[in-house]
């Protein structure tokens, strides 16, 4: 019986465990910051597994009758819980990484475990990280909750790839913080208007810089473009954010830069302006073409599938030699935990399948 170890028990994480429960596959432990939790016979049923996420849920250390709670604090523990896991279960074991951390990459390269991934740092980190875990052996690699949560985008890029289909270019929205942002000023709001709207309705990060800044929707496109075969670091992806340096998080407190947006509102409301004049919208886009990665506003057509997009979906569009002219398209939800936990089960079960 392989074993699937569970690291993080965040809104993902707890996600899963529920989620797993209902499948074939066992559960043999469940890390936390702190902890890893290990089934005293080498597998959690429902119920605990039910528990244990209602525990970490009520902010309760992680902890559950007929397991053993191992302390981890650094990537070495964490491989050796994930070796000593694998080694129970005769060498088949499945991690999924529900974390944001920097720890686990290493820990389940040096472990030799079958991952599948949510964390986006075990993939936008070095790219000799990305090729111990990813190209050593393709069978051991799923990431498809790291780029549009449960969306099939990583699975319809590795068939293109494994088929022969030259991509030539993939473009995505990949925020749906900057989605909704974008569809504010399609509709005439003010930048710090919608800014503020999508602040207070929770949809941006607590500092509504780490969105706009264009980082996260710049490691996605770094994911893609090494899902691509482009050994490519993240110094190499251009990213344009919608804000000048001089509003950066090292210049100025959250307050003062939401103070300061209503400057960035003319010239924003002119860009919008001059794009619907074209015939064009604003989309804060990746665009991943000609061995290039490029992350900022773009204005596309409106009678595009990626310029008739509204609110927080995520899309990606991609040219191939299959799809030369109108684009291949996935469009939906991008993020939201049972989603991205929907796409993090669909990779344990495909690594099931490929293992069996
Ligand atoms: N939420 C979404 O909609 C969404 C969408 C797409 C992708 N993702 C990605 O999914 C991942 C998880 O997101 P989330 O919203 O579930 O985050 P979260 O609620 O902050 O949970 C993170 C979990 O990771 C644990 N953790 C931190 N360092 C760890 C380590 N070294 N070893 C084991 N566990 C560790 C934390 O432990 P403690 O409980 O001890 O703090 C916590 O349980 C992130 O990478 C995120 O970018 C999320």
């Amino acid at each position: 019986m392989p074993a699937v170890v569970i690291l993080g028990c965040g809104g993902v994480g707890r996600a899963l465990l529920k989620q797993i429960a209902a499948t074939k596959l066992t559960v043999a432990a469940v890390c936390d910051s702190k902890n890893a939790l290990v089934a005293a016979n080498g597998a959690f049923t429902a119920a605990q597994l039910s528990a244990i996420a209602e525990a970490k849920a009520a902010g309760k250390p992680l902890a559950v009758e007929g397991a053993t709670v191992v302390p981890v604090t650094d990537s070495a523990g964490l491989a050796a819980v994930l070796k000593q896991c694998k080694e129970a279960a005769g060498g088949k074991c499945f991690v999924a990484d529900c974390t944001a951390s920097d720890a686990t990459g290493p820990a389940m390269a040096e472990a030799g475990v079958a991952v599948a991934l949510a964390n986006k740092k075990p993939v936008t980190s070095s790219i000799d990280l990305y090729n111990k875990l990813a190209l050593e052996n393709p069978r051991n690699f799923r990431n498809e909750s790291t780029v549009g949560a449960g969306l099939p985008v990583m699975a319809m890029l590795r068939r293109m790839v494994t088929s022969g289909d030259p991509i030539s270019r993939v473009a995505g929205c990949f925020s749906g913080t900057l989605g909704f942002v974008m569809s504010g000023l399609e509709a005439g709001k003010k930048l710090s208007d919608v800014v503020a709207e999508a602040k207070s309705l929770g949809y941006t990060e607590p500092d509504p810089r780490e969105d706009l800044s264009g980082m996260d929707v710049a490691r996605k496109a770094l994911i893609i473009a090494r899902s691509m075969g482009w050994k490519l670091e993240m110094d190499d992806v251009k990213v344009e954010g919608m804000y000048p340096p001089e509003m950066g998080q090292d210049k100025m407190s959250v307050d003062e830069f939401m103070a300061a947006l209503p400057s960035l509102d003319a010239d924003m409301a002119g860009k919008a302006q001059a794009a619907a004049a074209d015939g064009k919208v604003l989309r804060f886009a990746a665009v991943v073409a000609d061995g290039k990665c490029l992350v900022g506003l773009q204005s596309v057509p409106k009678n595009t599938a990626m310029g008739a997009l509204q609110g927080t979906d995520n899309i990606v569009e991609v040219i191939s030699s299959c799809y030369p002219v109108s684009p291949l398209v996935i469009q939906g939800a991008g993020a939201g935990t049972e989603t991205t936990a929907s796409g993090v089960l669909a990779d344990l079960l495909e690594l099931a399948d490929i293992h069996a």
